[in-house]
């Protein structure tokens, strides 16, 4: 039996834009996860690049940091048995063309980079980008 956890993901500027904010939502309800903390917010220029800081030599990253910038974002703390897997399972492989029916990059993605959702890849980076944007008070 995997253990409650806690991930990490953003609804992206594409999909926040397109209106499939409340959608998404609807699907990660639906999906079995209990949303423990939300906000909507445009990220500034330095908020992106330090959330993406791992990524800083790729060849992507300015347009990364763009796309991210461009408008709201929705933030969530999502909660499940095995979230950060679960998580990643239903929204897919990074490319929407590569991802399966049901999928909510495949139902919501355009592109590689404008993917509808973020999700964090593993327990320390969970444990990072949940800090990185929530306070303690509201994780609880
Ligand atoms: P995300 O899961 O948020 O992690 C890094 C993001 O960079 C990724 O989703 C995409 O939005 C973007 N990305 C990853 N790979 C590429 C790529 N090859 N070209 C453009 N953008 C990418």
């Amino acid at each position: 039996m995997s253990q409650l956890e806690r991930t990490f993901a953003i609804i992206k500027p594409d999909a926040v834009a397109a209106g499939n904010a409340g959608a998404i939502l609807a699907t990660i309800e639906k999906s079995g996860f209990a949303i423990r903390a939300m906000r909507r917010e445009t990220l500034s220029k330095a908020q992106a690049e330090g959330f993406y800081a791992v990524h800083k030599e790729r060849s992507f990253f300015n347009d990364l940091i763009r796309f991210m910038t461009e408008g709201p974002v929705v933030l969530l703390a999502l909660e499940a048995q095995g979230a950060i897997q679960k998580w990643r399972v239903l929204m897919g492989p990074t490319d929407p063309a590569k991802a399966p029916d049901g999928t909510i990059r495949k139902m919501f993605g355009t592109n590689i980079e404008r993917n509808a959702v973020h999700g964090s890849d593993g327990p320390d980076t969970a444990a990072f980008e949940l800090g990185y944007f929530f306070r303690g008070y509201e994780l609880r």
